[in-house]
């Protein structure tokens, strides 16, 4: 059978959670590091089928099936491989690759790319210790890296002339070219890069397949790093990944860092799980990547401009892979610094303290609201509505986004609404009773719907409901009746003392109509009916 370019069925295999594609047939439940259910290729009744995401395979202890998201759909659809593909290409928002084997000249030539880019690194990591690399191994020293951590991390040192132009003569120049090392310009061959202290950037496996490399001297860009080649997908690479893929897995969590300094520092200062995409902002590939291992992630940013921008960024990309057991943060590093100065000036422990005060990703979202949007004004609060509603499609647990709109809608009300004030009732109405109190606060902090449907009869009530109340365990029915009749009562309260004062008032000779009289008690009977009704609706 003739097979596809492996790297699309990988790509395929990172960007799909095997949980979602076999979630869409069976029911699963998380169990321990697995998800369980009823195996659909036996008959049985208790669960013996579990699924995991992060080797992307499923196993059933039952009969013993066995395979990833590719057979899972082939065997459950009855589709072959090709089709198979196609569905999942379509279900990853991919366009299908040519049709074809990758060629046995085009893995010999990515070996050779990789042999060459091995190559490099290691002159690199000679230069840097000899006179030539005097000043970038002085910089990077001052940055605060022993030999180990150079070592380790491979930085090196690209001269000013020429170097893989000059000497890798043995090397065909195509191969060159397509290693991003070298470029062809007017003037013949030359280094793409040169006087720069060199970052290797390393594949999932630890293998180089590209560099980024820091200028020196000062000159802009600070960065710069090998352009998309056959081996090096900027969009899909993330730096330090190789380093941090088991810490990834034994902490249950990965960290995102804005820079690949930050990374490495984080790195050895115990923050292990930690990674940093690579000069671009962070892609949808990227969060796929890490949430293969699992869907924790903090997302640590400076805290400039920039830093927010990129922030916001990842906070919309993030939503559709956020399941009932993620945990999604985002911490901020203040004062213009970022992770490394943070790790310089107070060690582990600060950056440990950036990263407990992390806010949620509910937090987040809603603070991206409320600072985008002006709250104060109805349009205002309308827009970031509209904004939460949009950002809020995006996750896939339909129970989750709607346990989250709850939440949204009960900050709604309690920030957006309550604050409102309502003209003062023309009459003086007695104060609400403690019991009547806290059942209100009980209903406010529990049916957002209902509070946002009568916040402008609560508003009325001058009630702070920023405040716990007992647990009365109502049903929504129950809820909504209270507040319907309690509404109803007042109502009816505020008509009685009208009609006593306008009574009053024809004792003393002032001008009043039987009709308008008339009028109020009639309202007065209408609610008292509505009243008898409702304690018969359950
Ligand atoms: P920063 O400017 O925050 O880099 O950009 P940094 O790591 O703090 O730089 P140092 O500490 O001064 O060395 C964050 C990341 O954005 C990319 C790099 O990957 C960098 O790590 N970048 C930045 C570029 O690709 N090009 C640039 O010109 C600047
Ligand atoms: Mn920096």
């Amino acid at each position: 059978m003739a097979k596809y370019d492996n790297n699309f069925v990988d790509e395929l295999r990172a960007r799909l959670s095997i949980v979602d594609i076999v979630g869409r047939r069976v029911p699963l439940q998380k169990k321990g590091q697995n998800y369980w259910g009823c195996c659909p290729f036996h008959n049985e009744k208790t669960p013996s089928f579990s699924v995991t995401e992060e080797k992307g395979f499923y196993h059933c202890f039952g009969c013993g099936a066995h395979g990833d998201i590719i057979s899972f759909v082939m065997n459950t659809e009855h589709l072959e491989y090709p089709a198979a593909i196609r569905e999942l290409a379509d279900l990853a928002g991919l366009k299908m690759p040519e049709y074809k084997p990758k060629s046995p000249e085009k893995v010999a030539a990515e070996e050779s790319y990789i042999d060459i880019c091995e190559r490099a690194t290691r002159e690199y990591q000679k230069l840097l210790f000899t006179d030539a690399g005097h000043d970038a191994l002085d910089y990077i020293r001052g940055r605060g890296f022993t030999d180990d951590m150079i070592k380790k991390y491979r930085i090196g040192y690209a001269p000013k002339n020429s170097l893989i132009t000059g000497t890798f003569t043995d090397i065909k120049q195509n191969n060159l070219l397509a290693t991003g090392l070298v470029r062809r310009g007017e003037y013949g061959m030359y280094d793409f890069f040169r006087h720069k202290l060199m970052f290797p950037i390393f594949d999932a496996k630890g293998k180089v397949i590209a560099f980024s490399g820091r200028s020196l001297d000062g000159s802009e860009p600070k960065y710069i790093n090998t352009t998309d080649t056959e081996l090096f997908h900027k969009r899909m690479t993330i730096f330090g990944f190789n380093f941090a893929r088991d810490e990834i897995y034994k902490k249950n969590r990965s960290i995102v860092v804005e820079g690949q300094i930050d990374a490495i520092q984080m790195q050895v200062h115990g923050f292990g799980e930690t990674v940093a995409p690579l000069g671009t902002a962070l892609t949808e590939d990227h969060i796929a990547i890490l949430c293969k291992s699992n869907r924790n992630i903090i997302f640590c940013f400076d805290g400039d401009g920039a830093g927010n921008k990129a922030a916001v960024r990842a906070c919309s990309i993030v939503l559709p892979f956020i399941r009932d057991n993620s945990n999604v943060r985002f911490a901020f590093v203040s004062g213009g610094k970022d992770p490394d100065e943070v790790l310089k000036t107070g060690g582990a422990p600060a950056m440990q303290k950036i990263i407990d005060d992390a806010m949620s990703l509910i937090d987040f979202l809603w603070q991206i609201a409320n600072t985008n949007y002006l709250v104060k004004t109805p349009g205002g609060r309308v827009q970031a509505e509209k904004f939460l509603d949009t950002e809020l499609k995006k996750i896939q647990d339909k129970k989750l986004q709607f346990e989250i709109e709850q939440e949204y809608k009960k900050r709604a009300f309690n920030e957006w609404r309550s604050w409102k004030k309502v003209d003062a009732p023309k009459i003086k109405l007695p104060d609400t009773d403690l019991v009547t109190k806290n059942t209100l606060v009980y209903i406010v902090n529990n049916f957002p719907d209902i509070a946002s449907q009568y916040a402008d009869f609560l508003a009325t009530l001058n009630i702070s409901f920023d405040e716990t109340a007992p647990d009365l365990g109502w049903e929504y029915k129950a809820a909504e009746k209270f507040i319907v009749s309690l509404k109803l009562q007042r109502y009816r309260a505020a008509l009685e003392q009208e009609l006593k004062i306008k009574m009053q008032g024809m004792i003393n000779g002032e001008n009043y109509t039987n009709e308008e009289l008339t009028d109020i008690k009639k309202k007065i009977t209408e609610i008292n009916e509505k009243l008898e009704k409702l304690l018969y609706i359950d």
